[in-house]
């Protein structure tokens, strides 16, 4: 007898890749996915602790889940209820102690261990189980590896963890240490993608560029070297890789970008502050002319690269001077895309016990005016793409029918008029218009869709 499974993402794209594996270790149980938590036999919430924001969507979603289960069981059947993700790894105590009703509560080290979770689950009915062990070698190696969800893009985890240590931040604790999959894993996953029909592949990781792995013939591979040889990989149209740190971007790695074709123009690298000052008290490691020198020479390699990143503002002690610099930084750099956030501070992380906290007015009004200049910004980049021809991957079905919605080699969500046939296909796309979030534009009608 199949049995319905719902499970919910917050955070990353991480996150998004660790639900597909659980929904694959499940698999083998009876359990299918379903879109919908009321009728689920289980439900599992993959959680994110990185603002308080986020971490407390937990605690009111569980709330909701629990008046599910109750109208399940009133009518005889139940909900095996589980938290994984990185509040479950943060907070698993406080998890069974605020929601004593939750059956399983995982951290990200455990999810190969979920099918056995679940058989103590039912046996120890009422009583939470708790999991977040931390040690990352055995996971991997005890996941199914073939994805559960069908689309042309697909997101490969090759590295997780972090070791950095920015002061503001959960990631170390959540995910643990920096833990690198060996490079014939990461190779056999990638062509089981591919044969499955996948044509994009986004490599992930915490810190997916200080990946390095034992390569097949034992050598030490560095990303660079990864890439190169997944791009050679049959079948492979386009790589991405996301997060990375500035100072693990090698000569290599930059040299990538200029000499691998597959490898997209399009590159997600957070500086998180524009004053030098505030970059030491975040422990970031470098300062902001090491991140222009990298820019610069990622730049030379790929002239038409483009850039994305992360901001925090009102980090402890963050002056009005101090945040200028951020700006000035924005204005230098020139980004594409990037993500912006008020800082959160976070129980156990260093900046939280910092004194010097920023009003949140103030934090809001930076904010603001952070976001106007990155959507400027944004807008400028998606505009000037009016006119070109662009190589779009159409993915999925858009909101109109008749309609397909696709990325640019620059990340740019494209909508097009094209049959549903087409998706998987690389079109040329001749972009009419560019607005704030997406361009739309047509397809050259002398192709054939599948030319690179
Ligand atoms: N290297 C990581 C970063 C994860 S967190 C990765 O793989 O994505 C994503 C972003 O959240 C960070 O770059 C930072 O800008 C933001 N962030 C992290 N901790 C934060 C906090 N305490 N408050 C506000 N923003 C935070
Ligand atoms: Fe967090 Fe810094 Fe590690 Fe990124 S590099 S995950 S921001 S500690
Ligand atoms: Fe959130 Fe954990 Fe990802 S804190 S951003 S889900 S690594």
């Amino acid at each position: 007898m199949t049995k319905n499974l719902f499970i919910k993402t917050y955070g990353c794209q991480m996150n998004v890749y660790d639900s597909d594996r659980m929904a694959g270790i499940l698999k083998p149980l009876g359990f299918a996915p379903v879109d919908a938590p009321d009728q689920a036999d289980m439900v599992i919430l993959n959680t994110c602790h990185i603002r308080e924001k986020a971490a407390e969507k937990v605690f009111s979603e569980l709330g909701r889940i629990r008046q599910m289960r109750d109208a399940r069981r009133a009518g005889g059947e139940d909900m095996v209820i589980g938290v994984a993700g990185c509040v479950a790894q943060a907070e698993g105590q406080e998890i069974v102690r605020r929601a004593p009703f939750v059956d399983i509560v995982f951290g990200p080290q455990s999810y190969h261990r979920l099918p056995e979770m679940v058989a103590r689950a039912a046996r120890a009915a009422g009583q939470p189980i708790l999991e977040t062990d931390l040690e990352a070698d055995e996971k991997f190696d005890n996941l199914p590896t073939d994805t559960e969800t069908t689309g042309p893009a697909a997101f490969l985890t090759v590295q997780e963890g972090c070791d950095k240590f920015c002061s503001f931040c959960v990631v170390p604790y959540t995910r643990g240490a920096e833990f690198s999959r060996p490079a014939r894993d990461i190779l056999a996953e990638a062509k089981r993608l591919l044969a499955a029909g996948v044509v994009e592949i986004t490599l992930l990781g915490q810190n997916v560029n200080a990946w390095h792995g034992e390569a097949p013939d034992g050598a030490d591979w560095s990303l660079g070297r990864l890439i190169r040889e997944l791009a050679g990989l049959d079948g492979l149209r386009r790589l991405r890789y996301t997060t990375s740190h500035p100072l693990e971007m090698t000569s290599d790695l930059i040299a990538a970008h200029g000499e691998v074709p597959e490898l997209m123009p399009y590159l997600h690298l957070p500086v998180q502050a524009g004053s030098n000052r505030i970059l030491e008290a975040m422990n970031r490691r470098h300062d902001r002319d090491t991140y222009f020198r990298i820019i610069d020479r990622l730049r030379e390699s790929r002239p038409d690269l483009a850039l994305s990143g992360d901001f925090i503002v009102g980090f402890p002690g963050e002056s009005e001077k101090d945040f200028l610099q951020t700006l000035n930084l924005v204005e230098r750099v020139g980004y594409a895309q990037a993500y912006s956030f008020k800082y959160s501070p976070r129980p156990g992380t260093p900046a939280s016990a910092l004194e010097l906290q920023v009003p949140e007015d103030e934090k809001s009004d930076r904010l603001q005016r952070l976001q106007d200049l990155l959507n400027r910004q944004q807008l400028a980049f998606n505009q000037a793409t009016a006119g070109k021809t662009l190589d779009v991957l159409l993915e999925r079905p858009g909101r109109r029918d008749g309609q397909l919605v696709g990325r640019s080699p620059y990340m740019q969500a494209v909508h097009v008029s094209a049959p549903a046939h087409r998706i998987g296909s690389v079109a040329p796309v001749r972009i009419v218009e560019g607005k704030a979030n997406s361009l739309s534009g047509i397809i050259d009608g002398n192709m054939t869709g599948e030319a690179a």
